[in-house]
């Protein structure tokens, strides 16, 4: 994928995407620096000399960075991991201990989330790209301590609902794995047994003494519908637990953008805008609200494609709605298009994010 960053941004490793062009007192534009060229330190230094607004390069994932460190992500797989290994036995329930470590864990994730001034999260801040199994909880995790953090959710209670939130899915280890990695659609049956997950989930920490009420209550109704056809207990609007309904909203986005083995991953935008058409029904307008504040389908520096053939490069999100950020067109950077309010661009959507640039 492409980005479009400043050059006090880049580090040693990343591609450029583009050439880089400098001006010559005799012959005019001359090309510095060619397309595909991996950037060193002489380069970047040779780079903050010109009077570029920024460069195109290829977005590495392993290069650039997210807004939460990997060896942090690595410490809640690896806890979430531990405590779905003791749910998984039957005869074991998982120990005061094992929880207080976890709540340890996730201070130092809400510490990371709540530090940041303003931020939104894309779908690779949600993930730990070389384990894939537990990323499902991790993503839901910091989603909803992110919406938490929106909806003005205390310091002690974010706690709580993180906790809540990377436990929301634990049932499942009771459930067979021949209907959990069914790569097809389930059957009414197959359905009926994973409805069972919430209830088993509560069931399994009920009498842990370090897990509250609200956290027991945000894993039984996280698959509850603010219209009250969700599942198990059916409550309907304010009834669904403040918990439950964050981590809904937080658990369906994380699902809908990650692979499953019987369908490839939603985009982000496709899954916001699932969200956004859900409020009310599946989700609290108030929660999507919120969510809406801390996604990003469309990163700052991404080079996108509209729907009038236009290519752009994004230069803020807007709050409101993250499908319509301000850009500025590859072929005039010096204007900005508010794509919220523009009236020329009314009708105009970012159809694709662009991964390859054509030199013209
Ligand atoms: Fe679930």
């Amino acid at each position: 994928m492409v980005k479009f960053v400043s050059v006090d941004k880049v580090k040693p490793g990343v591609t450029l995407a583009r050439d880089v062009y400098g001006v010559d007192t005799f012959t005019g534009r001359i090309v510095m620096l060619k397309a595909n060229q991996v950037l060193t330190t002489a380069h970047i230094t040779k780079l903050l000399g010109l009077d570029l607004q920024g460069i195109y390069v290829h977005d590495n994932k392993s290069i650039m960075s997210t807004l939460i460190a990997t060896s942090e992500k690595k410490e809640v797989i690896s806890n979430i991991k531990e405590l779905y290994k003791i749910a998984g036995k039957a005869t074991e329930s998982i120990y005061v201990g094992n929880i207080e470590n976890t709540n340890d864990v996730l201070e130092k994730l809400i510490d990371t989330i709540t530090d940041l001034e303003s931020f939104y999260l894309t779908v690779d801040d949600l993930r730990l790209y070389d384990d894939n199994t537990y990323n499902h909880a991790l993503g839901t995790t910091i989603l909803a301590i992110a919406i938490g953090k929106h909806l003005r959710v205390t310091r002690e209670d974010l706690t709580d609902l993180a906790l809540s939130a990377l436990l929301h899915d634990i049932g499942m280890v009771q459930i067979p794995i021949s209907i959990t990695q069914k790569p097809a659609r389930l059957t009414d049956e197959e359905f009926d047994i994973i409805k069972l997950h919430p209830a088993q989930g509560t069931e399994a920490l009920k009498d842990n003494e370090r897990v509250s009420e609200r956290v027991l209550t945000g894993i039984l109704s996280h698959h509850e519908h603010y219209d009250g056809n969700g599942y198990p207990n059916r409550p309907k609007g304010k009834q669904i637990p403040f918990f439950g309904r964050i981590i809904a909203c937080a658990d369906v986005y994380d699902a809908l953008t990650s692979q499953r083995p019987h369908r490839g991953a939603f985009s982000a935008h496709e899954a916001i805008e699932y969200v956004m058409g859900n409020a009310e029904r599946q989700f609290d307008s108030g929660v999507v609200k919120a969510f809406l504040k801390c996604v990003s389908p469309y990163p700052v520096g991404n080079c996108v494609k509209l729907s009038n053939g236009e290519l752009a490069v994004v230069v803020t999100q807007n709050p409101e709605n993250p499908l319509r950020p301000s850009i500025f067109l590859m072929d005039n950077p010096s204007k900005i298009i508010d794509l919220y309010s523009d009236k020329n661009y009314l009708n105009v959507v970012i159809s694709e994010v662009v991964e390859e640039v054509v030199e013209s």
